[in-house]
């Protein structure tokens, strides 16, 4: 979205700073609001080459700029050359872009022709989803609808972890102790319960191990029935993990998982080979990144077995051949920094250039009640009994304080589980989450119902205006301050998405969403919307529902849905 004020700026800071206009555009901030003015300019850049100081350098280039029809003044503010825009114009021209855009207001094609690979959520078979896996489920989901809003091409892929000698053991688990009744019913905890039962017997008796190796040997040879019991398990575990998916509206485009490169690992083990790149060392065949200050990646373990690194590399490569991506981001937890460092170290060795575009996107941990999540150790909490009881607890509150709400089912839904998500999604995603049911499902606070219940109070003004919102309405009207601060923060939308991009970072969002609840919250302390003049009321609803419109676009983005009562 071309913004026409910095536009006139850029235009006419060009000349007299002898940059390009997009340079002077991009370089642009905005000023403390004590100033009452709306860009700045930032002259320490110049400083070198005008050899002037910056405060001189701004005196300077007061001089040359002609107020107009964008711009109403500019004023030097000490280093910085600070804009006032024509602001009526400004409040018309940013509801207008909404008006006419809609659902895909915010929206650019920066990204066309680009292709972005978002990995995430990827939970190992076998096991539940646990409370855990919210993180990088709902952090790559709104990965996914920020890069899609931006043009790119996205191809979200969920890497199963199916492949592993842990696998083997839950085959001779189940031979020997399973039964018709295992398969059945919440088939993944009774398969879980197995797994434990064996390891904790083979304490005891060791010989079990062997057991388990020798079953995934078999597995990996390609033996019939190995092939069909892991093909069970793999099954029903998808089929669990799906209702988890339903619930929170995630979809993905590839299915994927670490069986597929299994049968790849050998090519690219091979090409390490031939670069020189791979070693021996005690038995195993390594990648040394001693120089690197890491300890080596190990492609074969001495027994033969291979590992999570070598069939993350074996990904990768395939991943970049399918998809030719301007960027790979994986949604993994913190706890892998050093394995994904060590991957990408190596993709750069074996000499491709696409691995610079490989990002790690990793994230803090989840306390859950005050307990610490995560997924090697501790206490598993499933996610889909929390997904439910947050429904629950909001169709109580529901019941308390609307009852007579229709279809209070879907109301509830889309509250509990977006408090969940909001909750997750608000802070920067490298900090710990913690996780309070009171706190999360709260009204006031930044809350995912706090935000989602703004949004309900501004179609309520609009269905209590009753008519339809005047494309027509004489925007000049609309001079209060606070109505100048909410067009401004609407007008920043789309920049607001890049910079979700750009960081990999869906808190961009949320926090842009609590501070335009915010401005909308001051606002309609002081002013009424339907008042006595029809006009005035006909210019307010645009801006209202220009908000609605806006808050509609962000909550979704985030994966979130927007119920107009609540
Ligand atoms: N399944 C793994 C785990 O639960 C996460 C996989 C992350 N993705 C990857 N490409 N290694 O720890």
């Amino acid at each position: 979205m071309k913004n026409p004020f910095v536009e006139e700026i850029a235009r006419q800071l060009a000349g007299p700073t002898g940059l390009a206009p997009d340079q002077v555009a991009r370089s642009l901030s905005i000023p403390p609001a004590e100033t009452q003015t709306d860009y700045a300019f930032p002259c320490f850049a110049l400083a070198k080459t005008k050899r002037l100081k910056p405060t001189e350098i701004a005196q300077e280039l007061a001089q040359h700029v002609h107020p107009g029809e964008w711009i109403e003044s500019a004023a030097v503010n000490g280093p910085y050359l600070n804009f006032r825009v024509a602001r009526g114009k400004f409040i018309a021209w940013a509801l207008e872009r909404v008006r006419e855009e809609k659902t895909s207001y915010g929206c650019s094609d920066e990204g066309a022709g680009r292709t972005v690979v978002v990995e995430f959520s990827s939970p190992n078979i076998a096991k539940h989803l646990g409370v855990h896996h919210i993180r990088s489920t709902m952090i790559g989901n709104a990965l996914t609808h920020i890069f899609t809003a931006l043009g790119y091409k996205v191809v979200s892929i969920n890497f199963l972890g199916d492949w592993g000698t842990q696998f083997g053991i839950l085959m001779a688990a189940y031979r020997k102790w399973g039964t018709a009744a295992t398969l059945e019913g919440d088939a993944v905890s009774n398969l879980n319960a197995l797994y434990v039962r064996f390891n904790q017997e083979a304490k005891e008796n060791p010989a079990l191990r062997d057991e388990g190796r020798a079953w995934f040997k078999r597995l990996e040879d390609g033996d019939a029935e190995a092939v069909a019991l892991w093909e069970q398990f793999r099954a029903i575990s998808l089929a669990e993990f799906q209702k988890v998916y339903d619930l929170l509206g995630v979809k993905f485009e590839v299915l994927s998982g670490e069986s597929l490169y299994d049968k790849l690992m050998p090519a690219t083990i091979a090409r390490l080979e031939k670069l020189g790149l791979a070693k021996i060392d005690q038995g195993a065949l390594i990648v040394d990144l001693s120089t690197h200050k890491m300890p080596p990646v190990i492609l074969r373990k001495s027994d033969g077995a291979t590992l999570y690194d070598t069939r993350d590399i074996a990904a990768a490569e395939d991943r970049w051949e399918k998809y030719h991506f301007a960027r790979m981001a994986y949604v993994v937890g913190g706890e892998q920094k050093l394995h994904f460092r060590q991957i990408f170290t190596t993709l750069q060795m074996m000499g491709y250039d696409w691995a610079k575009e490989c990002v790690h996107v990793d994230f803090g941990m989840l306390r859950f009640q005050g307990a610490k999540m995560s997924g090697r150790q501790g206490q598993v909490v499933m996610l889909r009994q929390v997904l439910t009881e947050a429904i629950d607890r909001a169709r109580q509150a529901i019941d308390q304080k609307n009852p007579a709400l229709p279809n209070k089912e879907a109301v509830a839904a889309a509250v509990g589980i977006g408090a969940v998500v909001f909750n997750d999604l608000k802070r920067q995603r490298s900090k710990d989450v913690d996780f309070d049911w009171d706190a999360i499902l709260s009204f006031e606070g930044e809350t995912g119902p706090y935000v989602q219940y703004a949004h309900v109070r501004l179609c309520s003004i609009l269905r209590k205006y009753g008519q339809p919102v005047d494309a027509a309405a004489d925007l000049s009207l609309l001079t209060e301050p606070e109505e100048f601060a909410l067009a401004k923060a609407l007008a920043d939308f789309n920049s607001v998405i890049r910079r979700a991009a750009d960081g990999c970072e869906p808190s961009a969002v949320s926090q842009y969403l609590l501070e335009l609840c915010g401005l909308f919250s001051t606002y309609y302390h002081k002013h009424k919307v339907l008042t006595e003049d029809a006009p005035l009321t006909a210019a307010r609803i645009r801006l209202v529902d220009s908000l609605r419109q806006v808050i509609a676009n962000g909550l979704r983005l985030l994966g979130m849905q927007t119920p107009e009562e609540m």
